[in-house]
C-alpha cells in the first residue's frame, strides 16, 4: 500500500469505527453544542483535565457563565471559585481574560479566525483550531496528546514534531467533514490508540493493514491489550519503540501529583475560594504543616500568577 492509499485507508477505518463508538461520546455535554463560547470553555477545560472531571465542572460552570459577556463582567476570583476542583488554575485566569478580550476587540462574539482566535488571552494553537472546527466547521485539523499520539504511530511510524505534525494532520482531514474527522481521531486515541497498552488485536487500523507501528496482522496479533504479548508488556512499561514518545503534543507521564507543589497549590486556591487565608493558616492550608518555607514559596508563586492577592494583614484571597 502506498502512503496515499494508506492514508485513506486510515481515515475510512477511524471513521467507520467512530460511527459505532459516538454514540457514547455524543452523551458528553459539550459534543452536543456548537455555541463557540461554549465550546471554548470546554475545550480550555479539555486541554489538562480529564474527560470526567470536566463532565461534571462544565455545566455548572456554563450555567453561572453563559456567555463572553457574562465571564468579562464577573470578578476574575469568581472565575477562579468555579473552576475549583479542575486544577491548572491560571486557565481561568486565561478564559477570563480571553471573555474581556472577546467583548472589547468582537462585540461580544468569538471570533472565526485563526489569527484572532489565537490573539486571545490563554488560547493556543490547540484550542484555536478546536473551535474553529468544532463551532465553525472549519477545514482545520486539531493536534492534542491523543491525536499525536495516532499520527505518529499509525500515519508516519515515526516521532513527529511540531509543524510537521501539524502539516500531517492538515493532509488527512475529509472535506466536510472536519469535525466528525477531528472528534472521531481524538476518541480514537484515547480509547484505541491509548498511550499505555494500545488495543492493537482490536484495532481497525491495524486490521487493514494500515498502521506504519505495529504494520498489518502480524503487529494486530502481536499485541494486546491485556498485555500477555512481549511487545505489549513492553508498550506498558512505555516502549522505546513507540514513535509516539517525544512527539508533538505527546507529554511524558505526567509527574506524580501527591507530594507534589501543584497539590498544594490546589489546595491553597481552593481554601481562599471559602474564605481569605492567613499567614498563620498557610502550611496548614497547603498540607504540609511541618514546611512553611514550601508553603510561602507556592503562595507567592500564586500571588505572581495573579491567582491569589495578598491583602493588608498578609491574608490571601480570591482577585
Ligand atoms: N470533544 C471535543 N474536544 C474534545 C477533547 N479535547 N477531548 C475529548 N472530547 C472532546
Amino acid at each position: 500500500m502506498d502512503d496515499g492509499a494508506r492514508a485513506r485507508t486510515i481515515v475510512a477505518s477511524v471513521l467507520a469505527w467512530w460511527q459505532v463508538a459516538r454514540v457514547e461520546r455524543d452523551r458528553l455535554p459539550w459534543r452536543s453544542t456548537s455555541d463557540p463560547w461554549e465550546v471554548l470553555v470546554a475545550e480550555t477545560m479539555l486541554a489538562q483535565t480529564t474527560v470526567g472531571r470536566v463532565s461534571q465542572r462544565y455545566p455548572l460552570f456554563l450555567a453561572s457563565l453563559p456567555t463572553p459577556g457574562a465571564c468579562a463582567r464577573t470578578p476574575a476570583g469568581e472565575v477562579v471559585r468555579l473552576w475549583a476542583g479542575l486544577g491548572y488554575y491560571r486557565r481561568a485566569l486565561g478564559l477570563h481574560g480571553a471573555a474581556r478580550a472577546i467583548v472589547e476587540r468582537h462585540g461580544g462574539e468569538v471570533p472565526a479566525t485563526l489569527g484572532e482566535l489565537l490573539a486571545l488571552p490563554g488560547v493556543g494553537p490547540y484550542t484555536a483550531r478546536a473551535v474553529l472546527v468544532t463551532a465553525f466547521g472549519a477545514q482545520a485539523a486539531v493536534v492534542d496528546t491523543n491525536v499525536g499520539r495516532v499520527l505518529a504511530r499509525a500515519v508516519a511510524g515515526r516521532p513527529l514534531r511540531m509543524p510537521e505534525a501539524q502539516r500531517t494532520a492538515d493532509t488527512l482531514v475529509p472535506p466536510g467533514r472536519s469535525r466528525d474527522w477531528n472528534l472521531a481521531l481524538m476518541d480514537f486515541g484515547s480509547i484505541v490508540c491509548r498511550s499505555r497498552r494500545p488495543s492493537c488485536s482490536s484495532c481497525p487500523v491495524a486490521r487493514e493493514g494500515a498502521c506504519a507501528w505495529r504494520g498489518g496482522a502480524a503487529g494486530a496479533a502481536g499485541a494486546d491489550e491485556a498485555g500477555t504479548s512481549a511487545a505489549c508488556s513492553d508498550m506498558s512499561r512505555g516502549d522505546p519503540a513507540d514513535p509516539a514518545a517525544g512527539s508533538a503534543g505527546v507529554t511524558g507521564r505526567q509527574s506524580r501529583f501527591p507530594g507534589s507543589d501543584r497539590e498544594g497549590r490546589g489546595r491553597i486556591v481552593r481554601a481562599a475560594c471559602d474564605a481569605p487565608v492567613s499567614p498563620a493558616d498557610l502550611a496548614r492550608v497547603a498540607g504540609w504543616p511541618a514546611d512553611v518555607d514550601r508553603a510561602h514559596r507556592v503562595a507567592e508563586a500564586l500571588v505572581a500568577d495573579g491567582l491569589l492577592v495578598c491583602g493588608a494583614g498578609g491574608e490571601l484571597r480570591l482577585p
